[in-house]
């Protein structure tokens, strides 16, 4: 079983599609042992309760510095020793540390196509409002393996979504979660929890 810890800061619908992709047999070989947001409110979190899912908060606003706080993520993480920490909608820059010791086990899912429409600043709603702003007429999503850049580690997944001529960027994101994300970041996991998948020379190889 593949130990999987996600990392969310808002509504969860991705968190939900993995939820659901589990329990209905798309995700094989794979359970998500905690759920960790860096917001209170985070709807995300109810999920994970309503699920039975060991869900909780580590809040910058709840420890005097960055330090403290990155520690307790890290210590937050480490006791359910995951095998792979997945960033579904993560909106906080992981602690240094975390890169060398989960190299090539973290993953996040991305609202285009990289390397369009991403790096610092690129998040959320902003992602689309700028594909729109450039006037493109496919975008998508891509899952991506995680290193010390802002979306630069390998590609893993990637899946196109044609853009309206009347989108707006509430549109446009909602097609992209449902036709893109909560499609491929579930499919990530699966081949991930069945060794379907592997890096060679910082590029993703698919197996089977
Ligand atoms: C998703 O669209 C995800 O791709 C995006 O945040 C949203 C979270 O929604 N992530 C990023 O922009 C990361 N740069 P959700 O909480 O409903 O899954």
């Amino acid at each position: 079983m593949l130990r999987v810890l996600v990392c969310v800061s808002g509504g969860g619908t991705n968190l939900q599609a993995i939820i659901d992709g589990i329990r209905q047999g798309n995700i094989t070989n794979a359970e998500i042992v905690r759920v960790i947001s860096n917001n209170h409110g985070a709807y995300a979190l109810e999920r994970a309760k309503a699920a039975g899912i060991d869900a909780l908060c580590v809040s910058p606003k709840d420890f005097p510095d960055r330090e403290a706080f990155h520690e307790r993520l890290i210590e937050a993480v480490e006791e359910k020793k995951p095998d792979l920490i997945v960033l579904a909608g993560f909106l906080v820059v992981l602690p240094e540390k975390m890169f060398a010791r989960y190299a090539n086990r973290i993953i996040n899912i991305h609202p285009s196509l990289i390397p369009s429409f991403c790096g610092t600043g690129f998040y959320g709603l902003k992602v689309h409002e700028k594909a729109l702003e450039r006037g493109v007429k496919v975008t998508g999503a891509t899952v991506h393996f995680v290193d010390e850049g802002t979306d630069t580690g390998p590609i893993f997944l990637q899946k196109a979504v044609m853009v309206e001529q009347d989108d707006t960027p509430e549109t446009l994101q909602k097609r992209v979660m449902e036709q893109a994300e909560w499609e491929i970041l579930p499919r990530a996991i699966h081949m991930i929890a069945n060794g379907d998948v592997t890096i060679e020379n910082g590029r993703v190889r698919l197996l089977n």
